[in-house]
């Protein structure tokens, strides 16, 4: 017997056709004579209907069969009798009259209804994660995800890229993010590592001419996981020759946008995609990532509060510091329980406390009113753009605290006040940042991005005078609060590649011990060229309208990095330590 339609396939034109169905058991229904099973597959639901006057034998069966055991079952396509169709199913005009069932397997009660969307503990969904991508959510999750990528591929394949795969055990690359070892039995003592990206690979790639590259990348980080970090995750890495940052922009934004509007109905916030330099996102919004579907951006109020007499605020400012707000909009009937909440908000991202406010229908409420006069209030409130009615908020401290405690706070009343639409899709570039950023644990520079970034050409000489200025030619394409890529234009001339090496405190000995076979490419005729790694996972997670990896990742790792199904990380015999010469301390 074989399954000759899906389960979402039939319409009213398909009356009077034998088929048959194979299935899972979504929902029975007993209806005294009749029995209605509503059976499952990837593709939709039909309702098979089991009369003891067609097929008393099908029907005796039917009224064994419980919950997701799996069907065959061949019989009659009918209309549904007039007004029992079932509208909300792409299959609701028709219905299967049973004429015989065949249970293909039996399937004990599942630890959790998978015929609704009700919430079930994590925990139970990652262990039985393949009852979990049964239910109608997950399983549309994952097929987005697959449609989504089908759509990268063939639209790079179109515009002349070249799909190819690079290794999975590579050498270790210091500076960027933790990579996880694998030991080699084969040489003991000595480990490959899961790449954290292909980002050496799409060079070399580069130098070997193929001039335009992508690949659905596997790649690896041992982080510390939160909602949008996963230790494996997917990267659509791409890699072009004889561009500059613009084509790589364009192409980019012209892909993103096809694919929202090809696959969702979402709606792009602005097109073409807003550019923010990295000082000005720092600036409004305190992110490098901002979620730019509601404004409530951060105000400067330094220069009007410099001489107040409040002394925090003027010690912060001829400390160096920035004294920065925002408003609420119709929050200054906010109870003192609810400005202390907002106030540990403030705390929890290090700023030592927040100063409010109210601009209430009896007038300004603040602890500010003891210290200020009335004009520097009315300033304050006039910088902010404060209207009767708002709340101000404001963080006086250096401006890393600054930009952390109110970008935070941005965010939390953006939540409250519920100006994040779901529906749509705010997309936005980050351009013009920072080469390096000052490691003080280190003591010296690191790379921002990653080592083999060009600076911007104009800030070259920047190099040898004040390193901290210099910018790069990086940028990174953000949505509703989240990085979902990030590329760079590279650095083809092993000249500024070595100086990046010096100023980031690898002496030339470390930089040929590490990347002594890409500097030695970069003698063999390297074009000049650049690229970008947009997440998938991010992307379909913002595609889909979820909020965590989890749910657009068939088998994830749970936020602690375990895999709840198989069980891994797992301890392994001590036979196949000894193997890999290894000691478990
Ligand atoms: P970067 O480190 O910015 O760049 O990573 C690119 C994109 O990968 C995604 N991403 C992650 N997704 C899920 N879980 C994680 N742990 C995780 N880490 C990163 C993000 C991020 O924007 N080789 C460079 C790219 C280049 O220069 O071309 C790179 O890897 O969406």
């Amino acid at each position: 017997m074989a399954k000759t339609v899906t389960c979402g396939q039939l319409r009213a034109q398909d009356q009077g056709k034998t088929v048959t169905l194979m299935g899972w058991v979504h929902r029975r229904r007993d209806h005294g004579g009749l029995i209605f099973i509503d059976l499952r597959d990837r593709e939709g639901i039909t309702q098979v209907t089991f009369n003891p006057a067609i097929s008393p034998e099908a029907h005796e069966r039917a009224y064994q069969v419980r919950s997701e055991y799996v069907l065959a079952v061949t019989g009659l396509v009918s209309r549904r009798p007039t007004g029992q169709e079932n509208l909300a199913l792409p299959t609701g005009e028709i219905e299967l009259l049973a004429q015989s069932l065949l249970v293909l397997n039996p399937a004990r009660t599942p630890p959790f209804n998978i015929n609704e969307d009700s919430p079930v503990d994590e925990t139970l969904r990652l262990k039985y994660r393949y009852l979990d991508l049964r239910r109608e959510r997950m399983k549309d999750n994952i097929m987005l995800r697959s449609r989504a990528v089908k759509f990268i591929r063939d639209y790079l394949w179109e515009r002349g890229f070249v799909e190819i795969e690079t290794p999975m055990l590579v050498k270790e690359t210091p500076g960027g993010a933790r990579e996880y070892l694998v030991p080699s039995r084969t040489y003991p003592g000595k480990f490959y590592a899961l790449p954290q990206s292909p980002q050496q690979f799409k060079q070399l790639l580069m130098i070997a001419g193929f001039e335009r590259y992508f690949q659905i990348a596997p790649c690896f980080r041992d982080e510390d996981q939160r909602a949008d970090r996963q230790p494996q995750f997917t990267q659509l890495d791409l890699e072009m020759s004889f561009v500059d940052q613009e084509d790589i922009l364009s192409l980019t934004e012209e892909l993103f946008t096809a694919l929202v509007e090809k696959l969702t109905d979402k709606r792009i916030f602005q097109k073409p995609f807003p550019r923010f330099t990295y000082r000005e996102a720092m600036a409004k919004y305190g992110n490098d990532k901002p979620d730019i579907r509601f404004g409530l951006t951060l105000v400067d109020i330094s220069d009007v509060v410099a001489r107040s007499g409040f002394q925090l605020f003027s010690d912060t400012v001829a400390g160096g510091g920035q004294v920065k707000g925002l408003r609420a909009p119709g929050c200054a009937g906010y109870t003192r329980k609810q400005i202390e909440g907002l106030v540990e908000l403030a705390r929890q991202n290090g700023a030592k406390g927040l100063v409010t406010l109210s601009l209430t229908t009896e007038g300004p409420k603040s602890p500010l009113i003891k210290y200020l006069s009335p004009a520097e209030v009315q300033d304050i409130v006039c910088r902010l753009e404060g209207e009767p009615g708002d709340l101000l908020l404001i963080v006086a401290d250096q401006p890393p605290v600054v930009a952390q405690a109110l970008s935070e706070l941005r965010l939390e009343m953006g939540t409250r006040l519920g100006l994040m639409d779901k529906d749509v899709l705010a997309f936005l570039w980050i351009v013009e940042m920072p080469l390096f950023e000052w490691s003080s644990q280190e003591g010296h520079w690191q790379s921002k991005h990653h080592q083999f970034t060009s600076p911007m050409d104009e800030d070259i000489s920047l190099l040898d005078t004040d390193p901290g200025r210099a910018r790069a030619k990086q940028y990174d394409i953000v949505c509703n609060g989240y990085e979902v890529g990030g590329g760079s234009i590279r650095i083809h001339r092993r000249e500024i590649q070595e100086k990046i090496f010096q100023i980031i405190g690898m002496s030339d000995e470390e930089a040929r011990a590490m990347f002594g076979h890409l500097l030695e490419a970069f003698e063999y005729g390297a074009p000049p060229h650049g690229g970008i790694a947009p997440g998938i996972d991010r992307l379909v997670m913002l595609l889909a309208g979820e909020d965590n990896l989890r749910e657009v990742t068939a088998f994830p790792k749970t936020q602690s990095a375990l895999d709840l199904l198989t069980g891994a990380p797992a301890p392994v015999s001590e036979a196949r330590l000894r193997e890999l010469k290894l000691k478990i301390e």
